[in-house]
């Protein structure tokens, strides 16, 4: 029956030999889409797609919009917006690659949630020196007063942002004046100062980078994601982010590449592809626009090295290594168009190591900052082990690892052994913090004491804006209304006070891995306190529940004990998984921003839609 279908769908896709694509060709990939309901048929599915694609960007877009379109899922300028920009990239792909292959298996895995693998290829980094001893600098008997640092993420600051339109809005992005919906009567109108259901105006980026400044920090750092959750991005949007945060910050600034900082979003092809569509133009415009914080060296690395660079914090023996993890990303679709085995796109963790053997030659001590946190599901297993192995020998240069992307506060563990996770095998501990954008939470961003000599974390301070909690989703009511006219940035919470005293931290020890960890255990034994981090994962706004019914306490557990995503526990279980997160509107949110579009929950819900059907 399923090679029927397939032999059916190839038929279907010689019809369009015959030149337009018609609303008949887009019904039969729909019925071809259907038909994939496990890895194995999905692959068989990419041989006609590849057809499709012989047949050239245009057509491929073409058809794929129609089927969108027949969907009924989308408004057809989303459809349409949304498949003419990726329409060109899967097409390249499919011309490209053997379907049967590897990367054939993981490009099912990006667009359908199929074949997922935990299994890396295999692969040794190449690195200069064995591990030296090396003496990290000793805590002196009584410690130097901390420093600040401020930390801030995922501002997407959408510039279309519109006072009053309406915010639950059948778009991608809603709070924006759409042509189409002109005359509708509003139900939910977009506010001053932002709205649970959209990215953020420029107000409320403004509002939190004056907050940002009122604290007196040394410097800030910025992992990434500049604009709205849409698919297009222009230079502007980049060089007007950098304006604000110039005109309200007046201390030195350490931003990271993320991946919406591209068009289309996530859009990051390899040096190795041969493409009119690269995003050269993204690491010009950030080497213009950041090299006023980070200097004239590194701001050529930015443009040199894709985006990535190493500067010295000045008067210090700190250095900040902020890396692209766009070639890491599995949503970065440019990664699936070549079977030759790449462990090491463009070259950014050749320059990761080169510059930590740099930092221990020279006994300089290392930041590392960089979008998507190493262990999501959405790093690629293989560069998520390869940045793994570095970690594991630099970890005594490697005294802090930030990152953002997922919207939550969050962390996660690295382990020397990832069978034995204990305490004292506890080697690193990625800081994830929340976004600005209310989509996935209260906009927060987070302060850090760092102790000056070791660069190591005393305390961690996450400051929030109380915009919404649960009852904006039941009742659609703001449960402090005062927001939206006077907003005003307050501790959500103190890491120290409220976790040092569970973990029984003595008062003078950082928050290190070991720690971390600790806490783990503490929310493995201690529901109460699990439903504390839960709730503090959003900042009290959209919080999704996560108890021991469906082992979610387990799962989240596990995923804090995971520095690399071959052991993360979120088993992807192919499109039942997607169909399941999809149905929550705020866990489709969540995937939408982080996962590019929502394209791989659409193409689910098409065939999901399609497979409820009475059968014939
Ligand atoms: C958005 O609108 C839909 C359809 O009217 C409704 O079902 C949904 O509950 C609304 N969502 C929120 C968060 O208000
Ligand atoms: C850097 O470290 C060296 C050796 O530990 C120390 O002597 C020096 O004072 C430090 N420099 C700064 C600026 O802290
Ligand atoms: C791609 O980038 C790597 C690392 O920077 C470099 O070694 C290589 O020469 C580049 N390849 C091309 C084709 O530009
Ligand atoms: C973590 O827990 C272990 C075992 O209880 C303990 O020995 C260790 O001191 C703790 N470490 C920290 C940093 O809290
Ligand atoms: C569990 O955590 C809560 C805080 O969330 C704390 O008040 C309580 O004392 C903890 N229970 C134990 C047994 O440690
Ligand atoms: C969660 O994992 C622990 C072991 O880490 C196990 O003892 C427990 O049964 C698991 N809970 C559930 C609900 O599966």
């Amino acid at each position: 029956m399923r090679l029927s279908k397939l032999l059916w769908s190839l038929t279907a896709v010689a019809s369009i030999f015959s030149g337009r694509v018609s609303a008949q060709s887009s019904s039969e990939i729909l019925e071809l889409l259907e038909g994939i309901v496990d890895c194995a048929t999905c692959q068989a599915a990419l041989i006609p797609l590849q057809t499709l694609a012989h047949l050239g960007n245009d057509v491929f877009s073409d058809t794929f919009i129609g089927v969108c379109d027949l969907s009924g899922l989308e408004d057809a300028d989303v459809c349409s917006g949304l498949f003419t920009l990726i329409g060109p990239i899967i097409a390249h792909d499919l011309r490209e690659i053997d379907a049967t292959s590897l990367t054939g298996s993981r490009l099912c895995d990006a667009l359908f949630g199929f074949c997922a693998s935990k299994t890396p290829q295999a692969f040794t980094v190449p690195l200069p020196t064995p591990a030296g001893p090396i003496s990290p600098p000793s805590t002196p008997a009584v410690r130097n007063t901390p420093f600040t640092v401020v930390h801030i993420s995922d501002v997407h600051i959408d510039r279309d942002y519109t006072v009053g339109s309406e915010a639950n809005c059948t778009k991608n992005i809603c709070c924006r004046n759409y042509a189409d919906e002109a005359g509708e009567p509003i139900i939910d109108p977009a506010q001053p100062f932002g709205s649970p259901l959209c990215d953020a105006p420029v107000s409320l980026a403004d509002s939190m980078l004056e907050a940002v400044a009122a604290f007196e920090a040394q410097f800030v750092i910025f992992t990434g994601d500049v604009q709205e959750g849409d698919i297009c991005e222009v230079t502007t949007d980049l060089e007007d982010f950098n304006a604000e945060l110039l005109s309200k910050i007046t201390i030195p600034i350490f931003p990271a590449i993320g991946n919406h900082d591209s068009s289309p979003v996530n859009s990051f092809p390899r040096n190795t592809t041969d493409t009119t569509l690269d995003v050269q133009w993204v690491f010009d415009t950030q080497s213009a626009g950041w090299e006023q914080w980070i200097g004239s060296a590194a701001s050529t690395q930015v443009d040199d090295i894709s985006g990535s660079y190493a500067v010295s914090v000045p008067n210090t023996n700190l250095t900040i290594l902020s890396l692209n993890t766009m070639y890491w990303y599995r949503q970065n679709l440019w990664l699936y168009d070549s079977d030759t085995f790449q462990p090491d796109p463009n070259g950014i963790l050749s320059f990761m190591v080169e510059q930590l053997q740099a930092a221990e030659d020279a006994g300089r001590l290392v930041w590392i900052l960089g979008h998507i946190p190493l262990g999501k599901p959405d790093i690629i297993e293989d560069q998520s082990n390869y940045y793994d192995q570095i970690l594991q020998r630099y970890k005594d240069t490697i005294v802090g690892q930030f990152f953002g992307h997922s919207h939550k506060d969050q962390f996660e563990i690295a382990y020397s052994d990832y069978s034995d996770q204990t305490a004292a095998n506890a080697v690193g501990v990625g800081l994830i913090c929340p976004a600005l954008t209310p989509t996935s939470g209260n906009p927060a961003f987070k302060v850090y004491d760092v102790d000056p000599d070791t660069f190591g974390i005393m305390n961690i301070r996450v400051i929030f804006g109380l915009l919404f909690d649960h009852m904006y989703y039941l009742q659609r009511i703001f449960t402090d209304p005062t927001f939206q006219t006077d907003p005003t940035w307050t501790v959500y919470y103190d890491a120290r006070e409220t976790y040092g005293t569970l973990v029984g931290l003595p008062a003078d020890s950082e928050l290190t891995p070991a720690f971390w960890h600790n806490l783990t255990e503490v929310f493995a034994a201690n529901e109460t306190a699990f439903q504390m981090f839960n709730t503090f994962l959003s900042r009290g706004g959209n919080v999704v529940a996560c108890d021991d019914t469906d082992n979610c306490r387990n799962t989240t557990i596990c995923d804090m004990r995971a520095f690399r995503s071959q052991n993360n526990c979120d088993l992807d279980e192919g499109l039942f998984n997607l169909r399941r997160r999809s149905a929550d509107m705020s866990q489709r949110q969540e995937s939408a921003e982080c996962e590019g579009l929502g394209m791989r929950e659409l193409l689910a819900e098409i065939q999901s839609k399609s497979r409820s059907k009475p059968a014939k």
